[in-house]
């Protein structure tokens, strides 16, 4: 698996609003060469990239994001609340988000943000709309999650497919649930992370791609004890675009 130093978070969070057409073309355009996002189901099972449970923050809609069907969801404002330049920005599906990311040659990292009770469904599904429609001339995606069960299903859907164990601090056993779900790489809260866990993770023969960085000197320190990669919000202030 190829990476570059810096891969994009939610797009380019930082320059426009999370998970939105724009905020994937804002990355492209900053010089990315690879971008994370989050998907999660809506009501009637579709995949769509969005971060919270909840529309509140990051549009004009109200409720928990997975009780509504898509034909709802798409009717919500996901730009405005960025800036009146984006208003009119839609919750992009699984689909259009791909095709984006394929036609600006950005490379992909898929986050499962499964609902609870939903982690394999989501999952399976998501998996489902990749391998249909990512190219396969392309690196394949990086699938990752913060849930084993999602990770777990990630890898029967799609075996030859990277993937990422998702966690806040390190846990203790992080050697033993990549091996058990087939993980190349460990995605870590930076904050939490010290340089002799990178190296042990490391020298366990895994990638260690740290979220999320948007200060060049801390960045600067994690390449420095062995990290492959940090997501970044705002990919143009860490110097290696
Ligand atoms: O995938 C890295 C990072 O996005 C995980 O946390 O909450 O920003 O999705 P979150
Ligand atoms: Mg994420």
């Amino acid at each position: 698996m190829i990476l570059p130093p810096v891969i994009g978070h939610r797009g380019a969070a930082a320059h426009a609003p999370e998970n939105t057409p724009a905020s994937f073309r804002a990355a492209a355009a900053l010089g990315c060469r690879m971008v994370e996002f989050d998907v999660r189901l809506t009501a009637d099972g579709v995949p769509v990239v969005f971060h919270d449970d909840r529309l509140e923050r990051t549009t004009d809609g109200h409720g928990a994001t997975g009780e509504l069907p898509l034909a709802a969801l798409r009717r919500r404002d996901a730009g405005g609340w960025f800036g009146p330049a984006f208003a009119g920005q839609a919750i992009p599906t699984l689909t259009e988000v791909l095709t984006l990311c394929a036609g600006l040659g950005l490379a992909v990292n898929i986050e499962i943000k499964p609902d609870d009770g939903r982690e394999e469904a989501t999952a399976r599904l998501a998996l489902a709309v990749a391998r249909q429609c990512w190219p396969t001339t392309l690196p394949p995606p990086l699938i990752s999650s913060f849930r084993p069960e999602a990770v777990e299903a990630a890898a029967s859907a799609a075996p030859d497919w990277p993937r990422g164990l998702l966690v806040g601090p390190l846990p203790a056993d992080w050697r033993e649930q990549a091996a058990a779900l087939g993980c190349v790489a460990i995605h870590a809260d930076h904050r939490h992370l010290e340089a002799g866990q990178i190296q042990a993770v490391r020298a366990a023969g895994l990638a260690v791609l740290a979220y999320t960085v948007n200060e060049a000197e801390r960045a600067a320190a994690l390449w420095h004890s062995g990290a492959c990669a940090v997501f970044s919000d705002a990919p143009d202030r860490l110097g290696r675009m």
